[in-house]
Order: structure tokens, then sequence, then C-alpha cells
């Protein structure tokens, strides 16, 4: 089988080489993404692999029946980038790896938070530079405080177990509540009561149409006054504009962000040597309480190992796992 793997960097090639290791499927890595224009040039494979930021609307998925392609093959969780419904109608399959490891994005959650709260970013350029002083370094104590998770899914649920374990009071808002969750001691609650208790807000619920910029203007306000914001989800559930007022104002005292809504400009490339264009994010990097990674929530040599094993059994044996397959 033929396998145009777009997005791709050299460590997606070292994983997707070594889950082939007996030469089933044959690839062709391209560095750029996946377009309504680069789907045209797609004649030669029957499967395409995909991630994050690629854009599988209508007409790339057109442009793929169009050359023939049959299977769009995720390697991530999120699918909010593809038109599943455009797939099923022209009868491509579309798959993703939606459990690989919810440790992985919980953990690099954590990591933001308590970065945050310690400064031990700052902490270590100081140091390096042989200032010792502790000024400005003070941060609060987790044990107590109230954490409000949005989204209890998989990711969600192993936030709230380490959460938990540092002696957090657990506030939870999910259409679906896990028992799990629950068993921790955890509660649900509506999202204005999450939203305006919570000392540390976190996101892990998926971006659709209903929670498109779920933090907004209007749910700010609701946040107590110096919250923690942490988003590890998508970009676009957060209204950037709307945050960057929400700094300015003191009304978010700390924000820690993995996705960005405009992120597919900038991320998962080099751009030191550039002029970056897009003011907003300049804007929202030039506070001294935020702190932003490039999209790495997933980037674990565990995760990664899992994502490709499971990308390569979705292309060679479709039949195997239907919970993979958010198409046919
Ligand atoms: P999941 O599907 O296991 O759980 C999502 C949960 O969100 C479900 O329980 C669902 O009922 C809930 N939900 C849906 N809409 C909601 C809403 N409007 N408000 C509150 N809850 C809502 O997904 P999982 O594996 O936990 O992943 C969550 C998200 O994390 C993914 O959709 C993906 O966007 C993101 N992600 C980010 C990564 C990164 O590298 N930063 C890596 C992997 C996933």
């Amino acid at each position: 089988m033929k396998v145009g793997v777009f997005s791709c960097k050299p460590y997606d090639k070292a994983m997707l080489e070594s889950a082939n290791s007996d030469g089933h499927l044959s690839y062709t890595f391209i560095e750029e993404p996946l377009t309504p224009l680069t789907a045209i040039a797609c004649h030669d494979f029957d499967a395409v692999c995909i991630f994050v930021n690629d854009k599988v609307c209508g007409e790339t998925v057109r442009a793929l029946a169009d050359a023939g392609v049959s299977h769009i093959a995720l390697r991530c969780a999120g699918y909010n980038n593809v038109d599943v419904d455009e797939a099923k109608k022209l009868g491509l399959r579309v798959s993703r790896v939606p459990a690989y490891s919810p440790h992985t994005v919980a953990e690099h959650a954590l990591a933001l938070i308590l970065t945050l709260n310690r400064k031990t970013h700052k902490a270590y350029n100081r140091v390096k530079e042989g200032n010792f002083d502790i000024q400005g370094l003070q941060g609060f104590t987790l044990h107590g405080k109230t954490v409000g998770i949005v989204g209890t899914g998989r990711i969600g649920q192993a936030v709230a177990r380490i959460l938990s374990g540092f002696g957090c009071t657990l506030l939870c808002y999910d259409p679906m509540p896990a028992q799990s969750v629950k068993a921790l001691g955890a509660s649900y609650t509506d999202l204005q009561t999450l939203l305006s208790t919570s000392h540390i807000i976190t996101l892990h619920c998926p971006l659709n149409e209903g929670s498109y910029h779920l933090i907004n203007e209007e749910t700010i306000a609701q946040m107590r006054d110096g919250v923690m914001l942490i988003n590890t989800s998508r970009g676009g559930l957060v209204n950037t504009q709307a945050v960057i007022k929400g700094l300015k104002s003191k009304k978010i005292g700390y924000l820690g962000l993995d996705v960005y809504e405009m992120e597919s400009e900038l991320f998962f490339r080099d751009h030191s040597l550039e002029i970056i264009q897009d003011d907003e994010f300049e804007r929202l990097a030039s506070f001294h309480n935020v702190l932003i990674t490039g999209h790495q929530g997933f980037f674990t040599q565990e995760a990664m190992q899992e994502i490709a094993a499971v990308t390569v059994a979705n292309i060679r044996m479709p039949g195997e796992n239907n919970d993979n397959f958010l198409a046919p």
C-alpha cells in the first residue's frame, strides 16, 4: 500500500518506519501539509497520513477522492480539521488514534500548571546568570486549591487522578460524567459554577461547534480574579482576543497554552529568523504570566511509538478496531 505522509517531521518518519519493519507500507514522506492544493497531487497514494494542522476540508476530501485515495489516517486523537461527513459521503475511510497515552497530555498540562505557578522557567534563567534573588518567584500551594476540569474523557480523567494526588478539590464539567472521576471524590457541576469557583481551569474537551470559543469575554467574566487557565486541547476553544483582555485586566493571573487557534501558521516550524506577523500571538507571548508551548503535549517516546503502531495497524487492517474509525 502506498501512503503519503503529510506534515512529516524526522521524528514522525523514524517512528512510522519502525512500526513498518516488514515494509508492507510504502511511504512517501512530505514536509508540506495536506491542503486542497496538495491533495490534487495524491494520485499515487492509497492512503494519506495526516496530523493536527492539515486542512482536510470538504474541498481536500473531494480532491483526495478524485485522486483515488481511499483512506485518511490521522496520527492524532482530535479530528476537528477533517470534514468527516464529506468523507463518509464519498466513501473514504477516516481513522485516528483516539487513546494513545492520555497520561502524556495530562502530564504536560501539569507541567504548565507547575511551571506557571512556581516559575521554574524564570528561576532556571536567573540561576544560570548567577542571580539567586527569589523576589518575584513566589507561587501558591497547589494542595487544597480547587481545579476545574472541563471535559473528563481519557485525558481529563488522567489529569483528575494526578491532581487528586496533589490534594486538590476537583470540580468537573462534562455532559457525560465519568464514574472513575466521581470515585476520586471529584464533583460534577455546571460550567458556570466551575468557572466561578475554580482557582485553576484546565480544558480537556474536543473542539466542535458546541465548544468553539468556550472561553470568551462572557465566560472569562465569570471566573475568579487571578485565575489560572490551561489549554492543552485545541486552540479554537479559546478566543484569543478575550484572553488578552482578561490578562490586561488581571482577571486571568496565569495562562498556559499548548495550543493556539492560529497555530497552523506558526507551530511545528522554526520561525526564529523571521518577523512573526501574528500580532495577537506576539501580544500573548509578551505577558510575563503566559507560558506557551508549541503543541508538544503528545510528544513523548511512548506516545509516539503507540501513535505509529496504531496508525500503521489502522491502514493495514481497517476492519480490526472499529473504535478508531470515524468513517465509514
Ligand atoms: P475524549 O474523547 O476521551 O474525551 C473528551 C471528553 O470531553 C468527553 O468525555 C466528552 O463528553 C467531553 N466533552 C465534549 N464536549 C464537551 C463540552 N462542550 N464541554 C465539556 N466536556 C465536553 O478525548 P481525550 O482523549 O480526553 O482528548 C481531549 C482532547 O485533547 C482531544 O479532543 C484533543 O483535541 C486534545 N489533545 C491534545 C493533544 C496535545 O498534544 N496537546 C494530544 C491529544 C489530544
